[in-house]
């Protein structure tokens, strides 16, 4: 695990942009996302979206794939993560609608649709870049705490924290209690993995994802296991690593590619 530590959110967003246009440019545009709504990845969208607008990066080949949806959420529904990713990623990236897929939080079989989102995954021939944000009690995804490891796509029920940190977007009460998300064996067989975090709030996750002892107490630590992962955290979200001063070393005594 690469842990970058940037002085502020905004070079937290250019950084993790950076590492995800110079991968599109790799791939010559037919990149496939793995993709994080919340608030932590909007910086990281909008620098690739100005990249995109200068003309220095074109995704219009790029797939898609959302990491979770609510369950029970009308169509449209502003908070539907279908609806923010059209808002935060489709659009502005200017990526091809019909490229982009989110879990079906609807579908009248959500065992179905999970395991139709696994092929779907698997026939785009998996996520190049999987795009990460972490929730202040350490979950990705969706994959609250005590998440099988090795889970697939599937239904959550959320934890009373994570509803409470998501209740600034829900009329009073009316946050949704279910969820389908990826699974940790699912976001685990992206070739890259990329989360960012910023702020205090995260400081525990942070500390426990890359330094904790790998434990589904803490579902971001399966990223530990992970071949080619990349953190890009804020100071504040850093502020809790025991080894950030080892972290900004490496950083600064990068050897030559
Ligand atoms: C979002 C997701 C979640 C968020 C996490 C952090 O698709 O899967 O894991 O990344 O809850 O949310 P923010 O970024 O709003 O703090």
């Amino acid at each position: 695990m690469e842990v970058i530590i940037c002085p502020t959110p905004d070079d937290v967003a250019e950084t993790a942009a950076g590492i995800v246009a110079e991968e599109a440019r790799l791939r010559a545009g037919g990149i496939v996302l793995g993709v994080a709504t919340g608030s932590s990845p909007l910086g990281l969208y909008a620098r690739l979206a100005a990249r995109i607008d200068a003309g220095e990066l074109d995704l219009s080949q790029a797939r898609a794939f959302a990491l979770d949806e609510y369950v029970g959420l009308e169509p449209g529904h502003p908070q539907s993560y279908h609806e923010v990713i059209r808002t935060t990623v489709t659009e502005p990236l200017r990526l091809d609608p019909s490229r982009v897929r989110v879990p079906d939080g609807n579908a009248p079989d959500l065992a179905a649709e999970a395991a139709a989102y696994e092929r779907a995954i698997r026939d785009a021939g998996g996520i190049d870049v999987q795009i990460l944000g972490v929730g202040s009690n350490g979950h990705i995804g969706f994959n609250e705490p005590t998440s099988s490891l090795a889970s697939r796509t599937r239904i959550k029920t959320l934890t009373r924290r994570t509803r409470e940190d998501n209740a600034r977007f829900f009329e009073a009460g009316k946050v949704p209690v279910h969820c389908l998300t990826q699974g940790l064996g699912t976001i685990a067989e992206a070739r890259r993995t990329l989360l960012v975090a910023q702020g205090e709030h995260k400081a525990e996750a942070v500390a426990q994802l890359a330094e904790g002892p790998v434990s589904a107490r803490w579902p971001g630590t399966v990223l530990q296991y992970h071949p080619h992962c990349q953190v890009v955290v804020d100071e504040a979200a850093a502020s809790r690593l025991e080894l950030a001063d080892y972290y900004r070393q490496v950083q600064e005594d990068k050897p030559l590619a």
